[in-house]
């Protein structure tokens, strides 16, 4: 394994599967539990067919965040929301290079806004489009299921793209690039976590695997044993 997934996994449950009707309180479990990021899912119902929460929630969720609150942008256009979520409290902000015309303007509004970035790869997304843009990246966040729902299966082929990118990141930190997290999103257990982490994967997105059980320290912890085993 490389020396960044080594020296620190993080783990970021996603509210996407949380009890909306108390969303304040189950961040401050979670971050109780031992969350690192909390991942706040963004869906507009044109880019995703699904509909979740806007920058008045993450405003008035953030007192309870004492962890960054990580904005996974699935909307299009791209644009207005990076500066609406970065005034209403985000710390990292991702989107979809297919949702906006110009991917390094896009990424250069949430530097500007004082924000880390990211970009997102759909599962039928080339790793290619990255090439050019790691140097705005603080992040690279890897779908590993087609973006608009909690509760889905992993797809397998997406361990060979996460091992892709970890060579791709790894080569451009060796000729003295910042570091980049390579982060997950999508049907990651207990029970596969290590296999993620193995391919290169340090940062991981949870949702129905935390929200959807009872004690989410349990969870937290079983995956950190995990990627302790990894
Ligand atoms: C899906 C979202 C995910 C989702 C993951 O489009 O981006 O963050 O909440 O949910 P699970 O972990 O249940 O697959
Ligand atoms: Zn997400």
């Amino acid at each position: 394994m490389n020396e960044l997934a080594k020296s620190k996994f993080f783990i970021a449950p996603s509210i996407l599967s949380a009890d909306f009707a108390c969303l304040g309180n189950e961040i401050q479990s979670v971050i109780a539990a031992g969350a690192d990021w909390i991942h706040f899912d963004v869906m507009d119902n044109h880019y995703v067919p699904n509909l979740t929460l806007g920058p008045m929630v993450c405003a008035a969720l953030k007192p309870y965040a004492t962890v960054p609150i990580d904005v996974h942008l699935m909307v299009e256009p791209v644009d207005e929301m990076i500066s609406r979520f970065a005034s209403a409290g985000a710390d990292i902000i991702t989107f979809h290079p297919e949702a906006t015309r110009h991917i390094d303007r896009s990424l250069s509004l949430i530097k500007e806004a004082g924000c880390q970035a990211g970009l997102v790869l759909n599962p039928a997304t080339p790793v290619y489009i990255l090439e050019h843009v790691l140097a705005k990246l603080d992040v690279v966040l890897i779908m590993s299921v087609n973006p608009g729902f909690g509760g889905q299966t992993f797809i397998p082929e997406c361990l060979n793209k996460i091992r892709l990118v970890r060579q791709m990141i790894d080569r451009y930190v060796g000729e003295g690039g910042q570091t980049i997290r390579l982060e997950v999103d999508g049907g990651v257990k207990v029970d596969n976590i290590a296999q993620i982490a193995r391919a290169g994967a340090d940062t991981f997105v949870a949702g129905s695997a935390i929200f959807g059980k009872k004690d989410y320290a349990q969870q937290i912890t079983a995956m950190r044993q995990q990627l302790d085993l990894s």
